[in-house]
């Protein structure tokens, strides 16, 4: 990327902050397709921070008078270049991507994910359970697998001296490098590669992961699709553990967890922190039964009610088959202690049982200092 490219993205976060697209869309940035013909009308006058949110949120077109209030010549050619906006045949300007905002984050993701298996994953329930328990205290070296968006290691590189992520898909790989340009954020390395590949037997302080989780019968999205008990990502990355975390470093996975009428993914967890002297903490989601499952999983096609019908009847045969008994959001985090320890706590989405994103209970819990913690 060129130096009109970078600063024209370093403009973009300047044009969106001083407009109030970040406050603006917090919460606004997980609607339904439901909400959209709302949303056009409500942002329908023709104003810099409306024209963002139709670019950015709403994936509407913007005609060329309207941008020349929000860029300058330059500002526009090099966010051309860079391919994060188009222009249509009539000389309007559309988005590439969405931006969605997390914290103090704005991030570079897909709008939708048909017809796409490469689509960048727009963060989730599942990635925001994760960044509200991450481990917050200062670390030398960060490893985030599976970063897509880059969410984690973003997150994670404000404590941390040098943070690298990593994700096969190489779309994921060049949006997360428009994340970290988007977000002025420079010690974070983006490779592109399978798991630990690409860092070969480098060691870290702290290592994350979102990996796809759900059991699929077919692997039609990288994002997604964790195999047919949906643990094929997660155990490849536990296995990798013992050789890269460093002595006392933490690493930490969201993920969902099975039971199933012969194995449980929870008596796997503890089996392997035992057999590797980890410490497991726990935090899971109240358990969801199959047809949550399915109907959780499929909710996007409401709008094409045949195709969804179908789809969730074709996934609860195969949740039989594979005797799918009941399932778990769980954030797991690991430390490498040398000492044997498990823990296991009901509470995501359960702010009332445990505030996990109460920074000093949430320390209690890892048993950390205050003083350990930024
Ligand atoms: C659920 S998304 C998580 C994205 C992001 N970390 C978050 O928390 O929102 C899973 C990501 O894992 C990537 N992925 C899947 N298999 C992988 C593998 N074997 N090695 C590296 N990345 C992988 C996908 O391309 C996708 O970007």
């Amino acid at each position: 990327m060129d130096d009109t490219e970078k600063a024209a993205i370093a403009s973009l976060r300047v044009k969106l902050t001083t407009n109030g697209y970040n406050d603006e869309m917090k919460s606004r940035s997980n609607f339904n397709a439901a909400a959209l013909p709302g949303l056009a009308y409500r942002y329908r006058e023709e104003t810099p921070r409306n024209s963002l949110i139709k670019l950015f949120l709403l994936r509407s077109e913007v005609d060329r008078n309207a941008i020349a209030n929000v860029f300058d010549d330059e500002e526009l050619r090099g966010l051309l270049e860079t391919g994060v906006l188009n222009e249509t045949p009539e000389g309007a300007i559309t988005a590439a991507y969405k931006i969605y905002p997390y914290e103090h984050l704005m991030l570079f993701c897909d709008y939708a994910t048909s017809g796409m298996n490469d689509a960048v994953y727009t963060p989730g329930g599942d990635s925001a359970e994760l960044a509200r328990t991450g481990v917050r205290i200062p670390f030398e070296s960060s490893l985030d697998l599976c970063t897509g968006s880059g969410i984690q290691a973003l997150m994670g590189a404000s404590h941390t001296e040098q943070a690298t992520a990593v994700d096969l898909n190489p779309r994921a790989v060049h949006t997360a490098r428009l994340n970290c340009l988007l977000n002025g954020i420079d010690n974070v390395n983006i490779l592109a590669g399978d798991l630990y590949t690409p860092v070969a037997s480098k060691t870290y302080d702290f290592i994350t992961a979102n990996p796809p989780f759900v059991t699929s019968q077919t692997t039609e999205l990288f994002f997604r699709d964790g195999g047919l008990r949906g643990d094929d990502t997660l155990f490849a990355i536990m296995d990798g553990l013992p050789q890269h975390l460093n002595e006392c470093g933490f690493a930490q996975i969201v993920t969902h967890l099975y039971e199933f009428d012969d194995i449980s993914h929870i008596d796997q967890v503890h089996d392997f922190a035992q057999a590797n002297g980890f410490e497991a903490i726990l935090f899971l989601s109240e358990a969801f039964d199959k047809y949550q499952l399915a109907s959780a999983q499929f909710s996007t096609y409401l709008t094409k009610y045949k195709k969804y019908q179908t789809e969730v009847t074709d996934y609860l045969v195969h949740l039989d088959k594979i005797r799918y008994k009941t399932g778990y959001l769980g954030v797991i985090t690991f430390r490498n202690t040398g000492k044997f320890r498990f823990k296991k706590m009901f509470s995501l989405n359960k702010p009332v049982v445990f505030k996990v994103d109460n920074r000093a209970k949430l320390n209690a819990f890892y048993e950390l200092s205050d003083s350990d913690s930024n």
